[in-house]
């Protein structure tokens, strides 16, 4: 096990009817609030209202930002940083999933700097100061409620970066299973996929003894496996839903990677396809996961027989390790054609046509991950076995 510092100061609310405590969470960070949130589902599902009511009990003075797009857009971030700093703002409240939590993250660390918020990006700059933010979760998947993480999507270069910092974090997360009874079928199955993918980025390291971490992760896939299918089934079911949920925020909040080293390698890959086609990122963790893995088990096959006998159930019986690692990974990948998730490119209409450009920019800082250190022909190989 390596050595490691846990470290996350997020306020994490959870339980049904935590929305009523918003106007005293907020009130520490001062009247001038932007409230951030997407393209409308918070005013279907009557949240928005609750959320004015709440901010209006501490006399806050509210400016709104909505629009938020899934893959969240740099020139949507800008804005939110042109109302910052014409109204001087003093708090942000993201209201929403995973893009809305991270565009409200990027405003936080542009709103102060003085330079372009990409800068953050492309390790031009670092964050060292941002306004503070809070946030009410609506859907189970990134984990972003209880990170310092962003990821945004410049469209004009078409690319897809991330920018993080301990300044980051949410002073406060508010998670109510109730408010994701409402998330259509293909969001949670998008949802479904982005935790596991998280825990397997964590969960296939090199880094040797490390029951515990492997435990919490394999704790954590069995528990999204199963609820998974359940809130699928039964939207409302309040257990499952609240199972997603904290599963989605142990699988980034840190918790999972401490002493051990992270791979990475897929999200990376995802994000290059999503730039450019943007495609539901959970869409693209679905189809390259299984291909990832099938490319690279072979750098430690104690670790993906452990997983397919202990989250699968594979039977080892009779069988050789490549036999029962195979399993797992083709056990993985049926679970995410059974919950309705594309596995291959070509389902979500993608041909190799810019293979060669995502396979640049994916390892344009290098070989990606650690699990095994990918090439630029490592990546084009995993692309060209996912169409
Ligand atoms: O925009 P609205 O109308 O709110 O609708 C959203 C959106 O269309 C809808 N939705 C959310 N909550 C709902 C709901 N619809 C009905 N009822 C509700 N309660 O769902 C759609 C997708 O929302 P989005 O926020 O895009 O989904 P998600 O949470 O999966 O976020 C995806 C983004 O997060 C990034 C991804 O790359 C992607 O850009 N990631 C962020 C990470 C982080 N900050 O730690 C890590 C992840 O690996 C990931 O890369
Ligand atoms: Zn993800």
């Amino acid at each position: 096990m390596n050595g490691f510092e846990l470290y996350n100061t997020t306020r994490l609310v959870f339980g049904e009817g935590k929305v009523n405590q918003l106007g005293e969470l907020t009130k520490p960070f001062g009247q001038r609030v932007l409230l951030v949130y997407g393209g409308g589902s918070i005013k279907k599902s009557g949240l928005y209202d609750q959320v004015k009511q709440q901010l209006s009990l501490i006399g806050a003075i509210v400016q709104e930002l909505s629009g938020i797009e899934p893959n969240p857009r740099l020139t949507t971030v800008n804005e939110g940083i042109r109302i910052c700093r014409e109204k001087d703002i003093q708090f942000i409240l993201a209201v929403g999933g995973g893009s809305v939590i991270d565009a409200a993250k990027a405003i936080a660390a542009g709103a102060l700097y003085d330079g372009d918020v990409w800068d953050f990006t492309i390790r031009k700059a670092t964050i060292t100061q941002a306004l503070p933010i809070g946030t009410i979760l609506t859907l189970a998947a990134t984990g972003s409620e209880m990170n310092g993480g962003s990821v945004i999507t410049n469209l004009e270069t078409k690319q897809k970066r991330t920018m993080g910092s301990k300044l980051l974090y949410p002073k406060f997360s508010i998670v109510d299973p109730t408010l994701t009874f409402t998330v259509p079928v293909n969001q949670t199955v998008n949802g479904i996929i982005d935790i596991m993918s998280h825990v397997f980025e964590q969960y296939f390291s090199q880094t040797p003894s490390t029951p515990i971490q492997d435990r919490f992760a394999e704790g954590i896939l069995l528990t999204v496996i199963e609820n998974g299918e359940k809130a699928i089934a039964n939207g409302n079911d309040y257990d499952s839903r609240a199972n997603l949920l904290l599963s989605g925020t142990y699988a980034m909040n840190g918790i999972l990677p401490i002493g051990v080293t992270a791979d990475w390698a897929t999200h990376v890959i995802e994000h290059e396809v999503s730039a450019i086609y943007d495609i539901p990122h959970g869409e693209g963790l679905s189809i390259f996961f299984p291909n990832w893995m099938k490319f690279v088990y072979k750098e430690r096959i104690d670790k993906f027989v452990q997983f397919a006998t202990r989250v699968w159930n594979v039977s080892p019986e009779g069988k050789t390790d490549d036999e029962i690692a195979l399993e797992g990974i083709e056990a993985t990948r049926s679970y995410f054609k059974r919950i309705g998730s594309p596995i291959t490119l070509q389902e979500v209409g993608i041909n190799d046509e810019h293979f060669e450009r995502m396979a640049d920019e994916a390892t344009q800082f290098g070989d990606i991950g650690n699990f095994k250190k990918l090439s630029k022909e490592d990546v084009l190989s995993i692309l060209k076995a996912s169409l």
